[in-house]
Parts: structure tokens; C-alpha cells; sequence
């Protein structure tokens, strides 16, 4: 099989991570810049251009011709048409975008977008944690919480391609506020930027900025970070056993950066996890971390785009 190379470009609410990835799941390179998530959607397209052209820059230097891109980006997509209905509960002015059209229109390239946390759990089913499984369900936890659901190797994404939310089940009906509208959706105490308010509501006087600080911070014995990551893990527990009480899957992947906490921290989450759900739905379910850490997404987007162009009679590998 002929081997390809396609564009990935995660679109998250804090970075936009983008790369080259071949369809054999090699990754050629990757980078990312900051998301300006408050700016109008012009100056998001703007930014995604120029991460497109240097990455076409790139692949012509190496002799590796680009043959479609892929976007992932938070919201509901309508992949058919690679636009994003609605807006988008973390960006001011990002919805209702005609994203492929966009890209299309500026570089002539077949150009496929979906959900983001769909093509991170699409990354990890093609290249990572879960290739050799069939179902599959992973949650990304970044600025929101994600969420992307394969069953029998298809990314399910409910009759109106606006499913799989997720980040957005309650998991307090009388709970936080959520940016959605709704009410104590799990992303509001379960996501990273969570977990930040969390820390800075009990210690005003020494904020932090990153999840990061909070892991060694609780390593180092720090009682408040000791007692969020607690909570962290109950909340994140309860939406995770309700996600095996409803699905059953063969395994649960957890993204984002927080997921490089290491193996203590999925264990405990497992742990938690077995209390909550129903034994016989938990028994042979896997709770593991991402494997491709924060690449997940950019490559499940590129595996996407070279499978839709697959489907459009190209043959790739
Ligand atoms: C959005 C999702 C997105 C997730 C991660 C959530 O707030 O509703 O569509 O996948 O954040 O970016």
C-alpha cells in the first residue's frame, strides 16, 4: 500500500497543536502555538492558515506530499460538510464555522473536521492505548472535558453529530454552572482548568497556573493539593462509572495533560471507579492513560482525513 502524509490540527482551548503524521501512524513532526479562544473566528482561521503553510513548507522540503488535512475542534462538526454547528462552550466567537470549506478555499487540499475528543479517541484506537480494541471510549481533559465513543472501530457520534458530549453529563443536578447552560456537568469539576479554580479557591494567596505544579505540589505533602486531587478523582470517578454502567466498553482512555500524572493516578481513579459502578459492567473494563499523550488528537485527525479520503475511492494504507 501506498504510503501518505496528512496535516493534523487539534484546535484545544488553550493550544493549537498541529503536525505532519503518515498514514502508518509516523509522526514527521509537531508543534503547537497558543489558542487565541477570546478572538473573533477570523483570527482563529487566520492562525490555523499559517500553521497549514508552515507544515506544507515542511513536507515539501522532505519530499512528503500532504494529501489531505484533518481538523479536530471542540464542538458539534458536521463532518459531511467539515463544519461546526453551534458554537463552542470554551471560545467566545468560535461557532458556526465553515472550516473545511475555509481551508479548502485557501489551499486546494481535501480537508475533513470533526470533534475534537472523536479524533483523539480515534488517534488512540488507530496508533495508540486502544489499537487492538474494538470499543473503545476515551475522555480528554484539557480547558473542557471531551469525550469520544467507538463502538465496533466507528467513532459513534449520535443521529445528529452532535453527541458524545461527555464533559457535559451532570454529575450534581443542583451542581456548577456550566458554560454549556447546564448544571453540574462533569467538565466543570473534573477538567483541568477545574482542578486549577479548585486549587486557587483554597489557596488565593498562592495561585497556580498548571496542573503540573499541582501533582508535584501534592507530592511534595501539600495538603491542598492533596485534598483536590482527591476530589478530582471522585468527580472524574463518578462520570467515568456512569460511562461503564452505560457503555460497557473494552477499555476507557484518559487524555489530556493531566493523564501524564502517572500510573498512581489512573490507578486511583480505577479504584474509585470500581466503588461507584455496577461490578458486573466494571469487571473486564480497562481504565488506562493515553499513550500519545497530547498528540492523540492532531494524529487521530490525520488518520481520519486519510480514512475519509479513503471512503472518497483514494487508496491509502
Ligand atoms: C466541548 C466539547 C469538546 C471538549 C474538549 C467541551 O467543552 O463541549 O465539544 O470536545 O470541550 O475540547
Amino acid at each position: 500500500m501506498k504510503k501518505l502524509y496528512a496535516i493534523g490540527i487539534d484546535i484545544g482551548g488553550t493550544a493549537i497543536k498541529h503536525g505532519i503524521c503518515s498514514s502508518e501512524g509516523i509522526l514527521i513532526q509537531h508543534d503547537s502555538i497558543p489558542t487565541p479562544a477570546d478572538a473573533p473566528k477570523a483570527i482563529i482561521l487566520q492562525k490555523i492558515f499559517e500553521v497549514i503553510s508552515q507544515n506544507l513548507a515542511l513536507s515539501q522540503e522532505q519530499g512528503m506530499p500532504i494529501s489531505a488535512v484533518g481538523v479536530g475542534t471542540p464542538g458539534s462538526v458536521d463532518i459531511e460538510r467539515g463544519y461546526l454547528m453551534g458554537s463552542t462552550p470554551n471560545f467566545k466567537h468560535w461557532r458556526n464555522v465553515a472550516i473545511a470549506e475555509s481551508i479548502k478555499h485557501r489551499f486546494d487540499l481535501p480537508v475533513f473536521a470533526d470533534n475534537d475528543a472523536n479524533l483523539m479517541a480515534f488517534g488512540e484506537f488507530s496508533f495508540g492505548a486502544g489499537k487492538e480494541k474494538k470499543d473503545v471510549i476515551c475522555l480528554t481533559l484539557g480547558t473542557g472535558i471531551g469525550g469520544g465513543i467507538i463502538i465496533d472501530g466507528e467513532i459513534y457520534r449520535g443521529s445528529f453529530y452532535a453527541g458524545s458530549e461527555l464533559g457535559h453529563m451532570s454529575i450534581d443536578y443542583k451542581g456548577r454552572q456550566c458554560n454549556c447552560g447546564g448544571q453540574g456537568c462533569l467538565e466543570r469539576y473534573a477538567s483541568a482548568t477545574a482542578l486549577i479554580q479548585d486549587y486557587n479557591l483554597e489557596n488565593p494567596k498562592n495561585p497556580v497556573s498548571g496542573t503540573k505544579q499541582i501533582f508535584l505540589l501534592a507530592k511534595a505533602k501539600d495538603k491542598i493539593a492533596q485534598k483536590v486531587i482527591k476530589n478530582f478523582v471522585s468527580y472524574l470517578a463518578a462520570g467515568i462509572a456512569n460511562v461503564v454502567n452505560i457503555f460497557n466498553p473494552e477499555m476507557i482512555i484518559i487524555g489530556g495533560g493531566v493523564s501524564k500524572a502517572g500510573a498512581v493516578f489512573i490507578e486511583d481513579i480505577r479504584d474509585a471507579c470500581q466503588k461507584r459502578a455496577m461490578p458486573v459492567s466494571f469487571k473486564n473494563v480497562e481504565i488506562v492513560g493515553a499513550t500519545l499523550g497530547n498528540d492523540a488528537g492532531m494524529m487521530g485527525a490525520t488518520a481520519f482525513a486519510l480514512k475519509s479520503l479513503g471512503k472518497k475511492g483514494v487508496v491509502t494504507s
